[in-house]
């Protein structure tokens, strides 16, 4: 019989992951023994507009049943992602009076209204209000002020609203696989949760997850988040390339990457070929793997250009002590530490869902499954913090409806 079980549900461009684990209590950051993963193809998403209900539907569908079943256990509500360039996130000061001599829980909790209180269009929703820091009269970097006296309380909160198109669609495709959604969370803060540790985020790094469509990146210093951004390019640009260059199916260009494809030309052997699709059914020719390599290092090094631009012009870079940590699915290219390391000059390092992680926490340890062991390990915290938001399971039956009453009345 298990308890207090959490799931993360990852709908990217390109697959569905569904992550599903078991909360490890740890005072210091709580964990998860994974119990069961899935994975299903989408069709439906472009660019993260869902296009599709139906196709992402199935996708959350068979990708959550196929984590169940390996799990030997149901779940009713997920954490699920959200992404695309329809992001905006931003930081909001809140300022109030303390009410008393010193801070207390309500002064916080108005701070916070004060904070999150900006005008929204009518066609955006929030989905975090994340307090980063506060500051007491002129002291500043606080990380908890209750109980400190003072007389003027701050906060300092990271904002990340939404188009709502975009947040409806994914919640109609959970309700309508079945399942219902715990809590919304940035693609990149969760991918950061799984594959950061404590130490880089205080020290100074940058998460880049390359997906299929789109590049998140997560950049972190003195402990805080310090910006997001959702670039539009990822794996899908690569193989696009591979399409043009040894004129092949899409197909075809993909399963090249996939399987022969390096980012960092220098590391192949240049007597080394491998087989591809010739110009009539049946037909196959042979092509240098160092003419792939070619063209992936080209576009990844533009894309990595593009990135250190990024952090450049927000004046992010400095502050990068701990580096970079590369990861999502296109992270899986060998020589692509290799060729990060030549463009940022910094350190570089792999990112892929390990600490506190137990159980089956290799059927996670891959860069495709960072965001959704991220989420669930989002979820892990939320129910550290509240005591809520995990599928409880009873004698061994899931009473979705038992408790969904419960936390209703
Ligand atoms: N071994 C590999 N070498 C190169 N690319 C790979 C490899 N394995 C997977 N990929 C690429 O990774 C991408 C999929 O990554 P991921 O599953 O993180 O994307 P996604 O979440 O579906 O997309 P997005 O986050 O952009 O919506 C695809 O472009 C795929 O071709
Ligand atoms: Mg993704």
């Amino acid at each position: 019989m298990r308890a207090n079980l959490i799931a993360g549900l990852d709908i990217g461009t390109s697959r569905t992951c569904a992550v599903i684990g078991e909360i490890i209590a740890d005072p210091r950051r709580p964990g998860l023994t994974i119990l069961g993963v899935g994975q299903a193809r989408t069709g439906g998403l472009r660019g993260d507009l869902v296009t599709n209900i139906e196709e992402i539907t199935e996708s959350v569908r068979s990708s959550l049943e196929e984590a169940e079943l390996m799990a030997g256990a149901r779940v009713d509500r997920v954490y699920a992602g959200i992404g695309g360039d329809h992001i905006r996130a931003t930081s909001s000061m809140g300022v109030v009076a303390v009410a008393e001599d010193e801070v207390t829980a309500d002064d916080v909790e108005r701070c916070h209204i004060v904070a999150r209180a900006v005008a929204l269009p009518p066609d955006r929703e929030m989905v975090h209000a994340i307090p980063q820091e506060y500051r007491v009269d002129h002291q500043a970097g606080i990380k908890d002020p209750m109980g400190m006296a003072g007389v003027r309380l701050e906060a300092e909160v990271f904002l990340v609203t939404a188009a709502i198109t975009a947040s409806t669609n994914i919640r109609k495709a959970v309700n309508r696989a079945g399942y219902r959604v715990q809590e919304m969370v940035l693609e990149p803060l969760a991918g950061a949760r799984a594959v950061l540790t404590e130490d880089e985020k205080e020290v100074g790094v940058a998460m880049v997850e390359i997906g299929a469509s789109t590049t998140d990146l997560a950049v972190y210093y003195e402990g805080k988040i310090q910006y997001v951004a959702i670039l539009p390019f990822g794996g899908n640009t690569l193989t696009a390339d591979l399409v043009r260059g040894l004129s092949i199916p899409y197909a075809e260009a993909q399963r090249t990457k996939e399987q022969h494809g390096n980012a960092f030309a220098q590391m192949v052997d240049p007597r080394e070929t491998v087989e591809i699709p010739g110009p009539s059914p049946g037909q196959h020719r042979a092509v240098a793997r160092e003419l792939i390599a070619h063209i992936l290092e080209q576009r990844l090094d533009e894309m990595f250009g593009l990135v250190q631009g990024e952090l450049e012009d927000r004046g992010l870079l400095e502050h990068l002590g701990a580096g970079i940590v590369i990861t999502g699915g296109t992270a899986a290219i060998p020589g692509i530490v290799e060729l990060a390391q030549q463009i940022f000059a910094s350190p570089v390092r792999l990112g892929v869902p390990r600490e506190g992680l137990a159980g089956l926490a290799d059927a996670v340890r891959r860069p495709r499954f960072t965001v959704a062991t991220g989420l669930a390990l989002w979820g892990a915290d939320r129910f550290a913090e509240t005591g809520r938001g995990a599928s409880t399971v009873t004698s061994g039956v899931l009473t979705k409806l038992g408790t969904w009453l419960k936390e209703f009345f």
